[in-house]
C-alpha cells in the first residue's frame, strides 16, 4: 500500500522521544518532510541524529507547546521553508499524575495549558494554510484515558476528553475544506513516561515496581507493553492519504487493554 506520503510537510510536536519520536520515524521512512519539535535542544539533537539517513527531509526546531509564541515560530517556519503543512500531530510530554485532592489550582491550570490550550493554538495556527491548500490532516495523541478514565491521571482524564470533544467537532466543521482530524489513545506503551508513571505509583503506594509492571502485564491481553512504532504506524497511516475516508475516529491501540465496546 503506498501512503502517498513522499515530500508531503508534515509536523510532529513532542517529536524528540517516544511516541511522537516514533511516527517522525515512520513518516520519514515513507519520505514524508518531517520538523519535529520539543523543549530539549539535546533530545532534538539526538533525534536528529538517530534519523540522520533521512538528512534534510528532518527538520528539528525547538518548541514548548505552553508557549503560544513558540507555536506560532514553529508553524510559520514550516510554511515560510516549504509553503504548505500537510499533517499535524499534536504531542507533547503527559501532565502531573495525581489523584483529585492532591492537585492544586496551578496543577489544573498547567494540565489544561499542556493538554488543551496546546492543541487548541496547534491547530488555530495551521488551520489557515490547511484550508488554503483544501487539504490536511491532524491527528492527536490522547489516551485510553478519554475512554476509560485512570484514577491517578485526573487531569489526563478530563482534559484529553475535553480535546476528543473538540476534535469530534472539527472533524464535522472542517471536511469542507477536506482536512482530517483523528486521534490515536495509547493504552500502555513502552516510553520514558510509562516508567516516570509506573515510579510514580510505587512511591505513592508502597507497592515494588517490578509489581506494578507485573499487574499491568496481566491486563493486557496481547500479554506485553506496546512498542512506540507501534503507535507510530497507526498515526502515520491518520496522517496519510490512505486514511482519506476516515474522520472524526478516535483509535486505541492497547493491545487489548480496555474492556468496553
Ligand atoms: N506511553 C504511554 O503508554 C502513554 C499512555 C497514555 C497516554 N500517553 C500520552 O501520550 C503522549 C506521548 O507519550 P510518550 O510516552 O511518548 O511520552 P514521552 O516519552 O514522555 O515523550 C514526550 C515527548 O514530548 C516532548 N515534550 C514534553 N513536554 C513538551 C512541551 N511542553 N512542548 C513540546 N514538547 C514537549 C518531550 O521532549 P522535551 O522534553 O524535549 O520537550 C518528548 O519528546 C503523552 O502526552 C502521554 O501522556 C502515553
Amino acid at each position: 500500500m503506498d501512503l502517498n506520503l513522499k515530500q508531503k510537510v508534515i509536523l510532529v510536536s513532542g517529536g524528540s522521544e517516544g511516541i511522537g519520536f516514533a511516527t517522525a520515524k515512520t513518516l520519514a521512512e515513507e519520505g514524508a518532510i518531517v520538523m519535529i519539535g520539543s523543549r530539549s535542544q539535546e533530545k532534538l539533537n539526538h533525534a536528529k541524529q538517530q534519523l540522520s539517513a533521512f538528512g534534510d527531509q528532518i527538520i528539528i526546531k525547538p518548541l514548548d507547546v505552553t508557549n503560544p509564541e513558540n507555536i506560532q515560530a514553529w508553524v510559520a517556519t514550516a510554511v515560510a521553508q516549504f509553503g504548505r503543512i500537510d499533517g499535524l500531530l499534536i504531542n507533547a510530554g503527559g501532565p502531573k499524575p495525581s489523584q483529585f485532592e492532591q492537585l492544586t489550582e496551578a496543577d489544573w491550570q498547567t494540565g489544561f495549558e499542556l493538554i488543551l490550550m496546546s492543541a487548541i493554538r496547534m491547530i488555530y495556527a495551521v488551520l489557515p494554510i490547511m484550508k488554503q491548500q483544501q487539504q490536511g490532516s491532524i491527528v492527536a495523541i490522547t489516551s485510553s484515558a478519554v475512554k476509560e478514565p485512570i484514577s491517578e491521571l485526573v487531569l489526563s482524564n478530563v482534559f484529553r476528553t475535553g480535546l476528543t470533544a473538540l476534535l469530534k467537532t472539527l472533524s464535522r466543521d472542517l471536511a469542507q475544506y477536506q482536512i482530517r482530524v483523528n486521534s490515536v489513545l495509547p493504552g500502555r506503551i513502552d516510553t520514558e513516561r510509562i516508567k516516570k508513571l509506573d515510579e510514580s505509583r510505587a512511591q505513592q503506594t508502597g507497592i515494588s515496581i517490578t509489581q506494578i509492571q507485573q499487574a499491568t502485564l496481566q491486563n493486557i491481553p496481547l500479554g506485553r507493553l506496546g512498542n512506540p512504532d507501534e503507535m507510530g504506524k497507526v498515526a502515520t497511516f491518520l496522517l496519510s492519504e490512505a486514511a482519506s475516508y476516515i474522520t472524526g475516529q478516535a483509535i486505541l491501540v492497547d493491545g487489548g487493554l480496555l474492556k468496553g465496546l
